[in-house]
């Protein structure tokens, strides 16, 4: 067991007992790209996660092991800064925010290694980040609510590393729950879980293998089209603080003062919004196929109107809309590659793996990996 092995790790070279911390990466059901524009998120945390094993060492060396990679990193907790190597600076962006909040982190050994694909859009950055706020939370009691904890993680992304997600990815791994899904309303931070126990189906991934690289400019770009968008609204409606305050009517009342690409960005927004309601009234009277249908309109915004998707991602989605053996599918995540999710009937379960995986061969001449998921709880002690 991943746990096992790296605890043993932990125990051979530091000689003493590790506090076992795991952090899953998330899915998202459906709210892509809403969470920016203070709008609702479906996601959950997944039975793919961070381990961490972490211990206190009480003077001001830090030791990370990254397991997997097979490399480690040495620093002093009182002076450090970002590293080339890059998977560092999830941690010491951590420990900074946790350094701006004047809550002193001392020493510490580590080692911490997982089983979430990297750059597969299951937020691995997330997990990491939010292993580590919570393993300092636990280790220097600094008394960090959960809320607190994903705030100071999605700060350490933002600020340090430098990429300004929303909330989405570190509130799931840290709030989600074993067979739930949850709606988070990301202005006012309320969340409410629902039921996702799929008898019937399974929640099948398909991974392009396109990293997706989120620091690249388009996300950046995609959050500022939205802004533009609320800009040019709040000039009649000076109550309209995001696009969650805005309904595709009012949109179209001022559409001649768009330009086409803000117009089509803030649209899909405003719709994919609606959506996310409508789906939580859907699950709550077991209407999983409506649920599935509102999956397929989300990435025909996605592609088309936001302009996110990419080759590979629409490939993979219409394969599996047509192939007859899904009730939903779409690209999930920032976008530009990554995954997309599939809700896959259970008896169809090994023939679509094997119908997917044969056609990404033989149209696209590229290898498929699939993953299936489950739901299970967030970050916590082990
Ligand atoms: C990335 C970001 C999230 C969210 C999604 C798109 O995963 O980290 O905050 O914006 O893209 O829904």
């Amino acid at each position: 067991m991943l746990s096992e092995k790296i605890r043993k790790k932990f125990e051979a070279t530091f000689d003493k007992k590790p506090l076992l911390v795991r952090s899953p990466g998330r899915i998202n059901m459906i709210g892509e790209h809403t969470d920016y524009n203070e709008g609702f998120v479906m996601p959950a945390a997944i039975d793919k996660e961070i381990i961490c094993a972490i211990s206190p060492n009480y003077n001001n060396k830090c030791t990370l092991i990254a397991y997997d990679l097979d490399d480690e990193y040495e620093f002093d907790i009182t002076k450090y800064e970002k590293s080339e190597k890059g998977w560092p600076n999830y941690i010491l962006g951590v420990i900074e925010q946790f350094q701006k909040r004047d809550m002193e982190i001392r020493g510490f050994d580590c080692v911490f290694g997982g089983d979430i694909p990297l750059g597969a859009g299951l937020s691995s950055s997330a997990a990491l980040e939010c292993a580590f706020a919570y393993s300092f939370n636990h280790m220097f009691d600094t008394s960090l609510s959960k809320l607190e904890i994903v705030k100071l993680a999605q700060a350490a992304e933002n600020e340090f590393v430098g990429v300004k997600c929303g909330i989405m990815d570190q509130f799931a791994s840290v709030h989600g729950k074993q067979d739930k899904v949850f709606r988070l309303d990301c202005r006012s931070l309320d969340y409410e879980y629902y039921n996702m126990v799929l008898s019937d189906y399974r929640l099948v991934l398909c991974d392009t293998g396109v990293k997706h690289s989120l620091a690249s400019s388009e996300y950046n770009t995609r959050r500022q089209e939205c802004e533009t968008g609320v800009a040019i609204l709040q000039q009649y409606h000076p109550e309209i603080k995001s696009l969650r305050d805005a309904s595709v009517e009012l949109l179209e009342k001022y559409h001649d003062e768009f330009d086409d690409n803000v117009y089509r960005r803030c649209k899909y927004v405003i719709e994919e919004n609606d959506r996310v309601l409508e789906c939580c009234d859907m699950l709550k009277k077991g209407d999983l196929e409506g649920f599935g249908e509102n999956m397929y309109k989300t990435h025909e915004g996605l592609s088309k109107e936001y302009e996110v998707s990419c080759r590979e991602l629409d490939f993979l989605y219409e394969k599996a809309r047509n192939s007859g053996m899904v009730i939903g599918a779409r690209m999930m995540g920032g976008g530009f590659g990554g995954c997309t999710i599939n809700i896959v009937k259970i008896e169809r379960l090994d023939e679509f793996i094997g119908h997917m995986t044969g056609a990404y061969e033989d149209e696209l001449g590229l290898e498929l990996k699939t993953y299936i998921v489950k739901i299970e709880n967030g970050t916590g002690k082990i």
